[in-house]
């Protein structure tokens, strides 16, 4: 099969497609048979060398998320072959989901929605899952105020509406051209960038703005941060935490429920061919990109 692969660090050019043996799925595990996996910044991080060392045998795979069909099913697992799924690849590994097929644990496995295509569920793992564990580290109750940086990004664009859901105060902060998005989203206000006044009860980075952030949040109040190690030191007593998306099949499922009901919005930039990968981070790095990219085997 074909996977999407680094060797070496670098830019977009050091993405590379192999030809290697179909993995095979262990007691616990399935594989899947990729209909697509969007291309996320955490792809361009482990690209870049700057999250990851390469694996032992020198292969570092790319793909957090991905869609597509249960394929073979090792023991003890809930799903058969043909169910229609999508999944969190966690970590780094030789080959991930970028790829024809991917072996995930069952665990990090959740039926695909119903009422997208297998290009838009592909958007659905990675950033839903960390927009929503995002939001349990403050535990904000209705009515709480919440300021929302990158509201247009994925991660910040899933918390929006979920934080609007769980009936907390949203305030968007995104670019002037962005301020419909946002508002469709559930934003109770927007704000531009460099027009912030606060303070709020808690802050969710997914700018990563970092320290100066902590100006937005009251005394005591809440910044939870999306760089994992790299929380700015606290300030005034506010809580400073930091996201580590943990993959979790349940709690994806119900995810999927609310991608289902309307209430979360999967949203796709464009779709490259698969050896199209260097391409897809070459205009992720450009910036600017609204909806994912995603890679279609
Ligand atoms: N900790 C974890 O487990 C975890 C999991 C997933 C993602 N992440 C991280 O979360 C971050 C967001 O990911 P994403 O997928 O949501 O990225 P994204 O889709 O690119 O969104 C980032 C958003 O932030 C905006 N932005 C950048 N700088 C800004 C600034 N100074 N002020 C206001 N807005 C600004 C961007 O706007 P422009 O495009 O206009 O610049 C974009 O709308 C990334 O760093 C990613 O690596 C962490």
């Amino acid at each position: 099969m074909r996977a999407v692969v680094v060797k070496a660090f670098g830019g977009p050019e050091t993405v590379e497609i192999v030809e290697t043996a179909v993995p095979e799925p262990g007691p616990g595990q399935v594989r899947i048979k990729v209909a697509a996996s969007a291309v996320n910044p955490v792809d361009a991080a482990y690209r870049a060398g700057v999250l990851v060392p390469l694996p032992e045998g020198g292969l570092l795979g790319l793909g957090w998320d991905v869609a597509g069909t249960v394929d073979a099913a090792g023991e003890g697992t809930p799903f058969t072959t043909g169910a229609e799924v999508i999944a969190l690849a966690y970590g780094p590994a030789p080959l991930k989901a970028q790829a024809e097929y991917v072996v995930v644990d069952a665990s990090a496995v959740a039926p695909a929605p119903a009422s997208v295509d297998a290009v838009h569920a592909a958007t659905v793992p990675l950033n839903t899952l960390t927009a929503a564990q995002a939001l349990d580290l403050p535990g904000l109750a209705p009515g709480s105020t919440l300021l929302v940086t990158g509201a247009a990004g994925a991660v910040g664009g899933y918390a929006v509406q979920l934080a609007h859901r769980d009936g907390i105060t949203v305030v968007a902060l995104a670019g002037a051209d962005d301020e419909e998005l946002v508002r469709s989203f559930g934003a109770d206000r927007f704000v531009e960038r460099g027009a912030v006044t606060g303070p709020f009860d808690a802050v969710l980075d997914a700018a990563v703005i970092g320290a100066d952030a902590l100006a937005y949040v009251k005394d005591g109040g809440d910044y939870v941060g999306v760089i994992p190690q790299a929380g700015p030191p606290s300030v005034r007593g506010i809580r400073v935490q930091v996201v580590e998306v943990a993959a979790d099949g349940a709690r994806l499922a119900e995810l999927v429920k609310l991608v289902d009901q309307g209430a979360l919005t999967p949203r796709v930039a464009r779709t490259y061919p698969l050896e199209q990968a260097a391409d897809a981070h070459t205009r992720l790095a450009e910036g600017g990109v609204r909806g994912r990219l995603v890679l279609v085997p």
